[in-house]
């Protein structure tokens, strides 16, 4: 069984050149807590990850581990107890049009704006833009989400996948320096789940944004991570992580996908060994 935290393959630096780049967003010892009840829960222990420019980056772990928590955190929604997050070297303390996040739920557009206005808003409220302008910057993302037609519809008219769509149209509109995607396809069946992660791969072939996604479907981080994190169940720990320099993204079937898939599974599920039940063995 790996070690705790093992980095299995490759080192970071291989791949970019060692200490030549430095990460667009770190997360340095972050420990995240809920103050539940009279009771103290503990959703995240002792994070480090590092994420680079135009990362697709996974964190795949069991329900309850953390995944959602950390990236709350990520986007200046609950603050570290112990830690910090640094974005291009600053700590966040709050959140901002420079972290958007899309979450599993439809629900997430106003029902009475357009698809249009739905992801023109945030560009008008935040100041990025005069209205006229971002209303052509949501008609351009919209056409890149293939919903040019439906510019005027209102989400009750759209499927559960093309409201998924406005959604990330309206957060890629914002530009922002790293995505934040918290199950975003997980409440879509399985054929339209698989088209959304296709889609979202040839999206990030053109504009190379950097991306931190939450799943726990291994073929889904194998699909759209270049790095996944593995996290242990809560409090979660980063276990391992892996590059995608280990698996073949071309051939979903093959057998490097396959046997990554398959090693995953044995250090998401197979049980740590503890130091109580080392000492009992001793015993
Ligand atoms: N607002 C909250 N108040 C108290 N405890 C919370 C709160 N949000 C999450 N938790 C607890 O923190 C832990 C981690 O929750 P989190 O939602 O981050 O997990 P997750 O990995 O996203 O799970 P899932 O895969 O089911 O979405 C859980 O034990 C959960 O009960
Ligand atoms: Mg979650």
């Amino acid at each position: 069984m790996e070690a705790e935290g093992v980095r299995i393959l490759p080192e970071k630096g291989e791949a970019r050149g060692a200490g030549e780049i430095s990460p667009l967003l770190r997360v340095k010892g972050v420990t995240l807590e809920y103050a539940a009840q009279k009771q103290v829960v503990r959703a995240a222990h002792r994070i480090d990850l590092d994420l680079y420019q135009a990362d697709r980056f996974v964190l795949l772990g069991p329900s309850g581990c953390g995944k959602s928590s950390l990236l709350k955190a990520v986007g200046g929604f609950l603050k570290p107890i112990e830690g910090e997050i640094l974005l291009e070297g600053r700590p966040v303390t709050e959140p901002g049009p420079d972290r958007v996040v899309v979450f599993q739920e439809f629900d997430q557009l106003p029902p009475w704006k357009t698809a249009l206005e739905n992801v023109a808003f945030p560009l008008i409220a935040s100041r990025s833009l005069p209205r006229r302008e971002a209303r052509e910057r949501a008609a351009h993302y919209l056409e890149k989400v293939g919903l040019a037609g439906f510019a005027e519809s209102y989400p009750h008219q759209l499927s559960g996948g093309m409201k998924q769509r406005v959604a990330i149209a309206r957060a890629l509109a914002m530009r922002p320096k790293i995505l934040l995607m918290d199950e975003p396809f997980a409440a879509l069946d399985a054929l339209t789940r698989r088209k959304m992660q296709e889609e979202l791969l040839s999206l990030w072939e053109e504009a190379r944004f950097t991306l931190l996604f939450v799943t726990h479907s291994i073929e889904e981080a194998l699909v759209v991570g270049s790095r996944v994190a593995l996290l242990t169940p809560r409090p979660g720990r980063v276990r391992a992580e892996i590059n995608s320099h280990e698996w073949d993204l071309s051939s979903a079937g093959g057998e490097g996908f396959q046997s990554t898939a398959r090693r995953i599974h044995r250090l998401l599920f197979e049980e740590e060994p503890s130091a109580e039940a080392s000492s009992r063995r001793a015993a």
